[in-house]
């Protein structure tokens, strides 16, 4: 029995969110630059949508770029723009043959202009497709994410258009970036770290985390399925007890 054959397809995850991490490392091991490890982080990018959007994956997260990562060294920054421009110039012609949608969350007016319009221009391109959504979470924070949704709260009570009363969770999610997205129910960071850095905290509260120590360019379509068995096989109780889930 092949891995993919052992995913259940009643219990697939609507959402996955993945933290691709480990690019830099994976470069040195190889004793080349850091953009060599993105340049190849790309490839393993193509193979998980293409894997995602074959399973029937409803969305699909990346956390591609980091509020945080504009700290970076100017050449590195300045070269991992320049590839996303390029990769998503290249790929757009296959996200549309894929049924694959896109859509960009974050602080999308830091990117550079090239980037800004390339993006625009991809997601209204593939704005009907259907079969996947491919989100790419670009100069994203999450504690900038909810500040920005706090001020848009605060500004609705200024105007009194809501009141302090009238503020539910639902409330916050809705002025969140995914705000018509479903929370990922599985949360995927390769690499080794254990930790969320600042990506979908909102949003991540009751989704099943998986690490492995498999750096990004190394992660292809099996290393995809086996998070996804992985994840098949736990039991999700949301606060309650085991006995209350058979009942
Ligand atoms: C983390 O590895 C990776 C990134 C900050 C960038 C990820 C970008 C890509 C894979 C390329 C473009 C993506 C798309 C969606 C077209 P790291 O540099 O932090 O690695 P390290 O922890 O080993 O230093």
């Amino acid at each position: 029995m092949s891995l993919k054959e052992k995913i259940n397809p009643a219990k697939l995850p609507q959402h996955i969110a993945i933290i691709m991490d480990g690019n830099g490392r994976w470069a040195k091991q190889k004793g080349a630059e850091r953009i060599y490890g993105h340049e190849n982080g790309v490839k393993s990018v193509r193979e998980t949508v293409e894997a995602a959007a074959e399973l029937g994956i409803k969305y699909l997260t990346l956390y591609a770029f980091s509020t945080e990562n504009w700290n970076r060294p100017q050449e590195e920054v300045m070269a991992l723009m320049q590839l996303l421009v390029h990769t998503i110039n290249a790929e757009t012609p296959t996200l549309n043959k894929n049924n694959i949608r896109l859509q960009a969350i974050g602080n999308l007016k830091s990117l550079p202009k090239d980037c800004f319009d390339e993006l625009q221009d991809a997601i209204a391109k593939t704005q009907h497709n259907t079969q996947t959504t491919l989100v790419l979470a670009l100069s994203y924070s999450a504690r900038w994410e909810i500040t920005n949704a706090m001020k848009e709260i605060a500004e609705k009570i200024e105007n009194k258009t809501l009141t302090a009363s009238q503020i539910n969770e639902e409330t916050i999610t809705a002025h969140l970036c995914t705000a018509s997205i479903p929370e990922p129910e599985l949360m995927i960071r390769t690499s080794g770290e254990h930790r969320i850095s600042n990506f979908l905290l909102w949003q991540l509260a009751y989704s099943e985390l998986y690490f492995t120590d498999t750096l990004w360019p190394d992660f292809k379509r099996e290393n995809f399925y086996e998070a996804i068995i992985d994840y098949q096989n736990r039991e999700r109780r949301f606060g309650k007890t085991s006995e209350q889930l058979i009942s």
